[in-house]
């Protein structure tokens, strides 16, 4: 009798109309599992974070990051069933990101997902991180749909693009040199605060006025494109100048001043995109989205704008893997599955 090898088995797969998706994601310092059906409902997201080992390191150690992974993602798994109330039998597909991210830290979260696709003969579904954190979106309104102007903004990425259907956006711009999270990191590190940067920044920036000129960053300019190394040197100038005179200066006023510099921005290139475009929706994603101050500008100027803004909970922008079964959903009914040999990524196009 001939064995029905793996392959032949998914190429032969019927696909569900509302399938129950594991996913899973461990690109980062996040070993992170949830249970998602039909790409829109949650019924568990479980976050294992294993921040507190990198922060006398200032920043992700990656060997770290891959042995907490190890330690951690059969928990998160174990948890996300238990939370959703479901048994492995009760999957219909494992998804996973392969990219982009930490080549070994992705490598744990790809090698654990293959093993259970194969084990449970089911498909297996390679997703990108970056387009997960828009998909995010799709479950913080449940009747989100495109076309809409997509923002990612997160520490590897910035980029605005129209999302014109499910699987299709037509990228208009991104940064030309660092993404908006990673300059709130290095902004951190400069006002001498821990990792993670991002939101010790806006903790501080809350105690301070935006009363520091730091230049507009193609405010205007640039298309829909970004820049953010010109502000991040004026900051750290600003800081090392002060110091070196001996001149007192605010690290909260200096907080807030970067903050609104490298927000406002956003907001408006969002905006004027939906303008051009003439789309009545802008959906955010991304850590660096659970920024209050970049939530509550948005809000501000979408309703002057007469537009519907999309934003996800604070825990759906950071890394998480509902926004990794969101996205799954949308590449499982596009049979985009994966064979055994799905190898992790570094970094992957948005597109
Ligand atoms: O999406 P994410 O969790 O991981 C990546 O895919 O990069 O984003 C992490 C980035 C970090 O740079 C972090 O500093 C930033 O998002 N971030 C924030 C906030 N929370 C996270 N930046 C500004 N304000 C926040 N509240
Ligand atoms: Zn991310």
């Amino acid at each position: 009798m001939t064995k029905v090898s793996y392959s032949d088995k998914i190429a032969a797969y019927s696909l569900k109309k509302s399938p129950v998706i594991l996913a899973i994601e461990t690109s980062c310092d996040e070993t992170a599992a949830s249970i998602v059906v039909s790409g829109r409902e949650v019924l568990s997201n479980v976050i294992i974070s294993s921040a507190a080992e990198h922060v006398k390191y200032g920043g992700v150690v990656p060997e770290i990051a891959s042995r907490a992974h190890t330690d951690a993602v059969d928990k998160a798994v174990k948890s996300a069933l238990i939370d959703a109330e479901l048994d492995f039998c009760d999957l219909d597909a494992v998804a996973c990101t392969y990219g982009a991210g930490l080549l070994g830290a992705l490598l744990v979260g790809v090698s654990y997902a293959k093993a259970l696709a194969f084990g449970l003969e089911i498909p297996l579904v390679p997703v990108s991180h970056v387009r997960g954190h828009l998909a995010a979106a799709y479950l913080a309104d449940k009747t989100l749909d495109p076309p809409f102007i997509g923002l990612i903004v997160s520490g590897g990425h910035t980029a605005l693009a129209v999302v014109s259907d499910y699987d299709k956006m037509q990228i208009l711009g991104g940064t030309l040199d660092d993404a908006a999270g990673e300059a709130f990191d290095k902004v951190a590190r400069v006002l001498g605060l821990e990792y993670p940067g991002g939101p010790n920044v806006e903790k501080l920036a809350q105690k301070g006025t935006a009363s520091v000129v730091f230049p507009k960053m193609l405010k205007g300019t640039g298309g829909y494109n970004f820049s953010y190394s010109g502000l991040k040197t004026a900051v750290i100038n600003y800081v090392r100048s002060a110091v070196s005179a001996g001149r007192e200066y605010s690290p909260a006023d200096v907080a807030a001043s970067f903050q609104a510099a490298a927000l406002d921005v956003l907001a408006d290139k969002a905006v004027e995109a939906a303008r051009e475009f003439g789309l009545s929706t802008i959906a955010v994603g991304g850590g660096v989205a659970a920024n209050g101050y970049l939530r509550q500008k948005l809000a501000e100027k979408c309703l002057s704008g007469s537009i519907k803004l999309v934003l996800p909970n604070k825990k759906e922008c950071t890394d998480n893997a509902a926004m990794i079964g969101a996205e799954g959903f949308i590449q499982y009914r596009n049979r985009n599955f994966a064979g055994l040999d799905l190898n992790a990524c570094a970094s992957v196009m948005l597109k």
